[in-house]
């Protein structure tokens, strides 16, 4: 419940920033926010504490790492926060797909898309997963650009689970289309001024041709899936379909179900690429490491597929990545009522953003927090003390519904390289990240392979 407003409630501090500054750092190039977001939130915390308010020449924002306030909008009270405006953005690619929806709405395609992640479904997809691993690596050059590699993993096997089928032949039109979305839903986010998504642009117009040609893509799958109701429920799609056909008596929405896959194929795309790709590069450094995540993944053998759960290094390695280098690096919600938070008013209508990139590196919370140590995961004295210091999936109710999907394939792909491989880095090398939507590598991450 929110508190109730006493009288002249204050705003938290922040910095004052009129719209002639906020033009003149626009036209310097990126702001910092994106260009360093670690720098920028942390720089904020360390000035004006754990909630910051600025309305930055353009509207009302909150930039919080106060916990008790993260677990209050994410976890206790979710329904009182709506999404934040970015994802109206994202609508323009992704349509009313579960990531966008609120209310009933979302709740109806949780419940629908929900049955694909059990526990045994998932399980039973490592296989797969293994296969699409041993593919990608069987003939691997002596250095590999694991940015590349990581991507074409996370597609195929995004692909496969919600299709059954890799798609190879349509990889560069979706990979083109994912990241020149990714990027023009940032960019709009980003831009105060900005012209309508349909006015006849350039950049809108590519837009809407990429969309378009992801779309042909996505309506003749479901067109091939309706007229060979054979595989009905053996993928997502097939899920989705059966639920569609149960929910509206017997008639499918397809525009419908082309949201709800484009939002999987999205969400679950890009991000467990970069997440893979960082985790490469970061055991690259570290040859006995490899060796021990080897070993763990050879015990837990069980009938041709590793049990993952018998794995907490390898587990402990994909958080650590996922710590330093979060895909969701920022996550964001709009407040629907005035409310008073610790003595501060909060405003109906303003956005409050959690930069989960400086969270999870509070020293508040974590030891040693720049270093990548997977063992700090580990043991008895595990960090963070504080679970919600720790959220790349988010948390509460909308928390990723792929993430346990994510985990098991980063530790499957981790360990069908270094099953074949050891890896080192090539000097120099170093991750260029761009702060989009969700983070990615903006260029190639060449790693050295050496095949065992
Ligand atoms: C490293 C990989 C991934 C990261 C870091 C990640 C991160 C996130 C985060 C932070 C959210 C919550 C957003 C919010 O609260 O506003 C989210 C939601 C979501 N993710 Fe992921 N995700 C990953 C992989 C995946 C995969 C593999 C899938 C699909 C198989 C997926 C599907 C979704 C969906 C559908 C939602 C919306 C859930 C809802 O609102 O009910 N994600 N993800």
């Amino acid at each position: 419940m929110a508190d109730n407003i006493t009288n002249a409630p204050k705003l938290p501090p922040g910095p004052k920033i009129t719209p002639f500054e906020l033009i003149a750092e626009l036209l310097k190039g990126d702001p910092q926010i994106v260009r360093d977001p670690y720098r920028y939130f942390s720089g904020l915390h360390d000035k004006y504490g754990d909630l910051v308010y600025s309305d930055f020449g353009v509207g009302s924002f909150y930039i919080t790492d106060n916990l008790a306030l993260i677990r209050k909008v994410f976890v206790a009270e979710p329904r009182n926060y709506a999404k934040a405006d970015a994802y109206l953005e994202a609508a323009h690619f992704l349509g009313n797909g579960i990531l966008n929806s609120e209310g009933e709405m979302w709740q109806t395609q949780r419940a629908m898309v929900q049955p694909a992640f059990t526990k045994s479904r998932l399980n039973a997809f490592i296989s797969t997963m293994l296969e699409t691993g041993a593919k990608a690596t069987a003939n691997l050059p002596s250095q590999v650009d694991v940015s590349e590699l990581a991507m074409h993993i996370a597609l195929e096997n995004i692909c496969r689970f919600l299709f059954s089928s890799d798609f190879a032949a349509n990889e560069k039109t979706i990979r083109a289309a994912v990241e020149f979305g990714n990027n023009f839903i940032s960019r709009r986010i980003q831009m105060p001024f900005k012209l309508p998504v349909y006015f006849p642009s350039v950049s809108n117009l590519r837009f809407f041709w990429h969309r378009f040609e992801l779309d042909q893509i996505l309506y003749r799958i479901i067109d091939e899936r309706l007229a060979s109701p054979k595989q009905d429920a053996v993928d997502l799609l097939g899920m989705l379909l059966l639920a569609e056909k149960e929910n509206n008596s017997g008639k499918i929405r397809k525009e419908q179900v082309r949201d709800e896959i484009i939002t999987l194929l999205i969400a679950g795309h890009e991000t467990t690429g970069y997440t893979l790709a960082m985790a490469l590069w970061l055991i690259a450094a570290d040859s006995s490491l490899q060796q021990r995540l080897r070993a763990e993944a050879d015990a837990a053998m069980a009938s041709g597929a590793v049990d993952f759960e018998k794995c907490p290094l390898s587990e402990a390695v994909v958080n650590e990545t996922l710590r330093l280098y979060p895909a969701a690096w920022i996550i964001g919600r709009k407040l629907k009522a005035d409310e008073i938070f610790e003595g501060y008013l909060l405003k109906s209508g303003a956005q409050l953003q959690t930069g989960i990139i400086a969270l999870h590196r509070n020293p508040k919370y974590w030891s040693d927090p720049d270093s990548f140590k997977p063992e700090r995961f580990l043991g008895e004295n595990a960090e963070p003390a504080v679970k919600q210091a720790f959220m790349p999936f988010g948390a509460g109710p909308r928390k990723c519904i792929g993430s346990v999907f994510a985990m098991l394939e980063m530790q499957t792909a981790i360990y069908a390289i270094l099953k074949d491989y050891r890896l080192s880095r090539v000097a120099g090398a170093e991750p260029k990240v761009e702060y989009l939507f969700t983070a990615r590598l903006k260029e190639a991450l060449p790693v050295i392979f050496d095949r065992l």
